[in-house]
């Protein structure tokens, strides 16, 4: 359970972090998943900060977390110097507690952390235009050239079995049997579509025990609030909400990005009609990808990218039928049939992804393409 916050507490935290008792405190942003807070001092020589208590419902090993992202933090510093960026803004700067902690217990057992407040930038959480989510793109996929040298085994995987689908789809199997709401009976025909495509999932697993595709830093939460724009320019500044990085595969980011950008309706839309994949966010969010870490990339990787899309799509209605079957106790619901409906837009997106699939390889297939004669080597 989560402990209860208020204001002293809130205060004590950012105190720990070095900030005076004559701060400003706001709730920030639209995430879901942190308690997020702006901390002003008032003077503007000092910036802003972002306090921010993880959620330990979700992250068990905090501590864990933080090394991954302090790593991966210090790691992309230093490379964006290197190419004359600015790292001030284009990377999250953590700040230490008092002494000297990336991430600080309170005598209440939660953890916190500070970041230093991106000044002048802004969020979106729905593309507004292709533009927005080649911006999108460009961000994921700068993130994954930075940290295409960095040794992705060495980071902590904090979650356990994220993108195993196999062992999604297991488990989704376990709900049904056990069927502990007596759900199993209205559910046939998504349990089926799961069911039959079951000889499809383990595809990229297998890949990389093999050797095939190579381990990568993963983002895993790459979804356009996750990417500060510039509030002058428009452009992609900054890749946010580091919890959840960990080794993991390119197509693992390349795919949850299109399937959380490119779909036509919300993940909870009940009008199925309104779901599908929309090509022209699918172009430009390949196209900032692939003009970013082409380079970087294995040719099996690229190829691996579209397939990457209709993964995680399934995935996610995997993990979304499950959580229905077993009672809604992952995802947050708002109405009864919450988790089905959300499982019923990734059939139907899944579903129209491989109908366009062909397309959308000759896309990623050209893009790379294209960014490789202009940039060879
Ligand atoms: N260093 C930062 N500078 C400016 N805004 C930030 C910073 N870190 C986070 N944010 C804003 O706060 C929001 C929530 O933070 P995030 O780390 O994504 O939390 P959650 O895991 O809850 O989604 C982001 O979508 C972004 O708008
Ligand atoms: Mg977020």
């Amino acid at each position: 359970m989560k402990t209860q916050l208020d204001e002293d507490r809130i205060r004590q935290a950012a105190q720990a972090f070095g900030l005076g008792t004559e701060i400003k405190l706001r709730r920030y942003g639209s995430g879901h998943i942190n308690d997020t807070f702006l901390a002003e001092t008032g003077k503007p020589e000092d910036g802003a900060f972002i306090l921010q208590r993880i959620n330990q419902e979700v992250f068990q090993n905090p501590e864990a977390l933080m090394n991954n992202i302090r790593g991966v933090t210090e790691y992309l510093k230093a490379a964006v110097e290197k190419e004359g960026g600015d790292p001030g803004r284009e990377v999250l700067n953590l700040i230490p507690d008092r002494e000297g902690n990336s991430c600080l217990r309170d005598r209440h057992g939660d953890c916190w952390r500070m970041y230093r407040f991106v000044q002048d930038s802004f969020c979106r959480d729905l593309a507004r235009s292709p533009e927005e989510l080649y911006e999108c793109g460009r961000a994921f996929g700068h993130f994954q050239r930075l940290l295409a040298g960095y040794p992705a085994d060495q980071l902590a995987e904090t979650i356990p079995d994220f993108h195993n689908t196999p062992k999604r789809l297991r488990d989704l199997e376990a709900a049904a049997r056990a069927d502990g709401c007596g759900r199993f009976a209205g559910v046939q025909e998504e349990l089926g579509f799961f069911m039959e495509r079951s000889g499809r999932l383990g595809l990229a697993l297998s890949m990389q025990q093999r050797g095939e595709i190579p381990l990568r830093v993963t983002h895993n939460d790459t979804k356009l609030n996750n990417v500060l724009l510039d509030r002058k320019t428009g452009r992609a500044l900054c890749v946010v909400d580091l919890d959840t990085v960990m080794p993991g595969l390119s197509l693992y980011d390349f795919g949850d990005a299109i399937r959380t950008g490119a779909s036509t309706a919300l993940e909870d839309e009940r009008d199925l009609e309104r779901v599908s994949l929309s090509l022209p966010f699918y172009t430009a969010f390949t196209k900032g990808f692939l003009e970013e870490c082409a380079a970087s990339l294995t040719e099996a990787e690229i190829r691996m990218l579209p397939y990457g899309a209709w993964l995680m799509t399934m995935e996610c209605g995997i993990r979304f039928l499950t959580d229905y079957l077993s009672g809604d106790t992952y995802f947050h619901i708002s109405r009864r049939e919450h988790n089905l409906d959300r499982c019923r837009t990734q059939i139907r997106l899944a579903a129209d992804m491989e109908r366009q699939m062909e397309q959308m390889e000759a896309i990623a297939a050209e893009t790379a393409g294209r960014v490789r004669e202009k940039n060879p080597g």
